[in-house]
């Protein structure tokens, strides 16, 4: 659910996900852009209480009171509420006092409900903070304003309040209250609260977890959709001569060496800084935590473009014991994770542990497989090098004999007691599988396909690897009249069946291409896809150098490629309408306007703004047909979001089209 984005504001465009640091009205001393920071955030109340700062606020402009050219983020009070119980400004006083002083992104005076408390509490605070948040729309004129996600403890009435003010018109939504949770470790909590506000708030528009300062939890926030995070941690930790890291904080006291490779870092000892005075130590120490937590954000960013962040929200988590327990909270929320998802990424997934078991490829893996032809009879295999597909016919042959040699791969058993177990040993009716992990069982028609191919795990079995292979292969073989079975991977996963021996050589291995870019297209468009695209005669091109399938043709005629990166198929235009006849709308349509309907038959790309409606199971990375209102197809195209995303901006790209065509 990380994205990367462009917020726009009066005082330029910000890359998200982005850090603000905390500016304090008249106390700063820390050039803070010169670290990185691009935005920051303030607090208006500060400015409101203090007549020369209010003075001079209203007069030059809250830019040229805190010294900073870019864009600036006030909060409202409402911490000082939460923090005194009582504050003397209105809500409608402090949303017009800071468009007068000109800020950029104004907060309204929500009430930030501690966590845990009754429900009635948090109940009857969440209608204040609601009617709040109508009463700054009114009041503003043009300033950009926050709405806060409030709710406690109460992931329902967190839901609740994201829903309702996101159905209304803010530019960023911020969650809140959740400082006394990361102070005290409640990270699990932070999910279930995060995850329930996300859940129900608009993709396009950018959220901020307030108050979280801490580089610690930057990429699990980010993973759970959010894009802002505001530090004033970088200076409170300092006034404690305390050091931040991603993966935790070291107290100056304790420290034999400097933790990192900053400026800071490189040019004092931890003697060095002991000895100087408070201020000035208290400066530098701030200035390595504003280069950690921003070196952290660019790390993030690059993970969300590579496709790896949960691997970095993996290696993050394990820094304590309360951040795997939120890891392992996430486990509840990857159904809505997989929605996020892109189809294909540029990095292999890569498996770091037991939690990776949850991630949102193997989820999504898991829910297809049941697209591709069912057959009577399986035979289970160990895992060898990948791609199996590939490398099986090394295996099986010997150099120069061309029947394939099973016995190769070990002593084979017959699974008893199956439904039933008097079919007739058709060899065209034999699946072959491989059994790894993470994914489980592997058809070997579809192992090429992204990640089936593209991931490593360890070859030595942790437990829950053990355990979640094992129940895959106990729910799979359900679907067979006879399972044949490796003796090694009865061992491997402490499978207990009923079994006789088999003798591996009644079997006849078939790898038929023909067969195989059906179920890949089952696979990749659902069940039948396959023979709608390749129930012609078919002719397959095969690589030359990788010996790779890499186009069918009906006679002249292209109809897919498969793509050698991740082994999908991308379609013609021929493949494009064989796959609009065959599935019903609005599988796998975007659905423009008449306005955009001559720039898609042109080839041009979809933005979002033109589409009017969309197959809501759309992925980012997808192949997808665009059509207009009459379900006329234009063209077709590879998305760029997923349906929620394209549904819900206003601007950018939806669909980066391939082809268009007169049709
Ligand atoms: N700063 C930290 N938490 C909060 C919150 O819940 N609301 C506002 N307005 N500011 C905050
Ligand atoms: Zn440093």
């Amino acid at each position: 659910m990380g994205r990367i984005g462009i917020l726009k504001t009066p005082h330029g465009n910000v890359k998200t996900p982005a850090l603000m640091p905390v500016i304090h009205p008249g106390k700063q001393t820390i050039d803070v852009k010169k670290y990185g920071a691009d935005i920051v955030i303030t607090n208006s109340y500060i400015i409101y209480k203090n007549e020369e700062l209010k003075k001079k606020a209203l007069e030059e402009g809250i830019h040229s009171l805190i010294n900073f050219e870019g864009p600036i983020v006030t909060d409202s009070g409402s911490f000082q509420l939460s923090v005194y119980g009582d504050i003397d400004v209105t809500n409608k006083e402090i949303i017009e006092f800071q468009e007068n002083i000109g800020t950029d992104i104004g907060t309204s005076l929500d009430i930030p409900t501690p966590p845990y408390v009754k429900r009635e509490r948090a109940e009857k605070e969440l209608e204040i903070t609601l009617e709040r948040a109508k009463e700054a729309l009114d009041a503003r004129k043009n300033l950009m304003l926050n709405s806060v996600v409030q709710g406690s403890t109460f992931p329902d009435l967190r839901a609740k309040c994201a829903e309702a003010i996101g159905q209304m018109d803010f530019e960023v939504y911020p969650i809140g209250a959740v400082v006394p949770l990361l102070e005290n470790y409640k990270y699990k909590d932070v999910v279930d609260i995060v995850m329930a506000s996300v859940a129900n708030l608009p993709p396009s528009r950018p959220r901020h977890l307030m108050g979280a300062g801490h580089p610690m939890v930057f990429a699990l926030a980010v993973a759970m959709g959010c894009d802002l995070f505001d530090s004033a941690a970088y200076i409170l930790y300092a006034q404690d001569d305390r050091l931040m890291m991603p993966n935790g904080t070291y107290k100056l006291q304790d420290l034999l060496e400097m933790p990192c490779s900053c400026e800071v870092c490189t040019k004092y000892t931890p003697n060095d800084l002991r000895s100087m005075k408070k201020e000035q130590r208290m400066k530098l120490i701030a200035q390595h935590n504003l280069h950690v937590s921003f070196a952290e954000i660019r790390k993030i960013r690059q993970a969300i473009v590579d496709g790896n962040l949960l691997e970095l929200v993996e290696q993050r988590c394990r820094a304590h014991p309360y951040l795997l327990d939120a890891l392992r909270n996430l486990k509840n929320y990857t159904e809505l994770m997989e929605e996020y998802d892109p189809e294909y990424k540029n990095s292999a997934f890569f498996y770091t542990g037991p939690e990776s078991l949850n991630r949102p490829e193997i989820f999504r893996y898991l829910s297809r497989i049941s697209r591709i032809p069912q057959k009577n009879r399986v035979l289970l295999l160990p895992s060898f090098k990948k791609p199996y597909s590939k490398n099986i016919q090394n295996i099986l042959t010997n150099f120069g004999r061309d029947k394939p040699d099973l016995e190769k791969l070990g002593n084979f058993y017959r699974i008893k007691g199956l439904k039933s177990e008097n079919s007739s040993h058709i060899d065209e009716q034999l699946q072959v599988v491989v059994v790894d992990v993470p994914f489980g069982v592997i058809p070997l028609e579809i192992d090429e396909i992204y990640p089936l191919a593209q991931n490593e795990s360890p070859s030595l079995l942790d437990g829950d690897s053990k355990i979640f292979v094992k129940n895959i292969i106990n729910e799979y073989i359900n679907n067979f009249n006879e399972v044949i079975i490796s003796e090694s991977l009865i061992k491997k996963f402490d499978l207990d069946f009923e079994l006789e021996n088999f003798n591996i050589n009644e079997l006849r291995l078939q790898f038929d291409d023909k067969e195989k870019i059906k179920y890949i297209a089952d696979y990749q468009f659902g069940t039948g896809a396959g023979k709608a695209l390749f129930g012609t005669n078919v002719d397959i091109v095969k690589s030359r150098k990788t010996g790779k399938i890499r186009h069918v043709y009906d006679g002249e005629d292209l109809i897919a490629t498969l793509r050698a990166s991740d082994g999908i198929f991308v379609l013609s235009m021929l493949g494009a309408e064989r796959l609009h006849e065959f599935l019903e709308y609005p599988k796998s349509r975007v659905v423009v306007n008449s306005d955009a309907e001559p720039f898609a038959r042109e080839g041009k790309s979809i933005f979002a703004k033109f589409v009017i409606d969309i197959d809501i199971n759309i992925r980012a990375n997808e192949e997808v047909l665009i059509v207009n209102e009459n379900d006329d197809l234009l063209a077709f195209g590879k998305s760029i979001l997923n349906a929620h995303e394209i549904k819900d901006l206003k601007t950018g790209q939806a669909v980066k089209t391939r082809k268009g065509g007169k049709l």
